[in-house]
């Protein structure tokens, strides 16, 4: 199974404004667009419950998994199905089900502990014409030194591009 971070930040490595802010109130569409593709192609995803809130509803036509400590949440099965506790036995079970291809959606938190797991594989990340200043990073709160292979740079549109890095083992 591969994993791949899935993002789109600020020429200032900023995710959200803070917790509640949706990324398609200031992505471009063709970034959607291909997140849309991406995380079809690949049928699952896993984001942080304040992600999950941000985006105010499942995904179509893939498997959200929400991680939440919250047990009072009812699950859609297939749909939206939600989880807590090991991520490496979550990417396991994910992996029975047949997945191969596993997206992590997000925030800042899921991201971090994922990446501090040693549970990613790769990292997607669009960068758009923005500068925020301030407000929720990529990861934040790790001690890490990992190397990264570039696997690919796409320009989107004038103004933003796509780069795709493989994490070195
Ligand atoms: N620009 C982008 O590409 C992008 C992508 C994704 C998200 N975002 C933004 O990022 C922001 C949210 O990030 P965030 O860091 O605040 O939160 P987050 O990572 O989305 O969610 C954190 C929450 O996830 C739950 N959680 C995480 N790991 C868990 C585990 N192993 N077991 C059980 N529960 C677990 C906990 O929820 P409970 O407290 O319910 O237990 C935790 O409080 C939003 O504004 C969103 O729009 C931006």
């Amino acid at each position: 199974m591969k994993t791949r971070i899935i993002m789109v930040m600020s020429l200032d490595g900023v995710i959200a404004k803070n917790s509640n802010h949706n990324p398609v109130e200031w992505t471009s569409k063709e970034d959607q667009a291909l997140y849309k593709k991406i995380t079809t192609e690949a049928g699952v995803m896993i984001f942080g419950q304040s992600t999950y809130e941000a985006i105010g509803r499942p995904l179509p036509g893939r498997l959200n998994i929400v991680l939440t400590r919250d047990e009072t949440h009812q699950d859609q099965p297939g749909i939206l199905e939600y989880k807590r506790g090991d991520l490496k036995t979550i990417l396991q079970d994910l992996e029975h089900r047949g997945f191969e291809f596993v997206i992590i959606g997000g925030g800042t938190f899921v991201n971090s502990k994922f990446l501090e797991a040693g549970l990613v594989d790769e990292i997607q990340i669009t960068i758009e014409p923005k500068i925020f200043g301030s407000g929720l990073r990529f990861v934040d709160q790790l001690n890490l030194d990992l190397a990264l292979e570039l696997i690919s740079c796409e320009k989107l549109n004038d103004h933003t591009i796509n780069v795709l890095y493989r994490i070195k083992k």
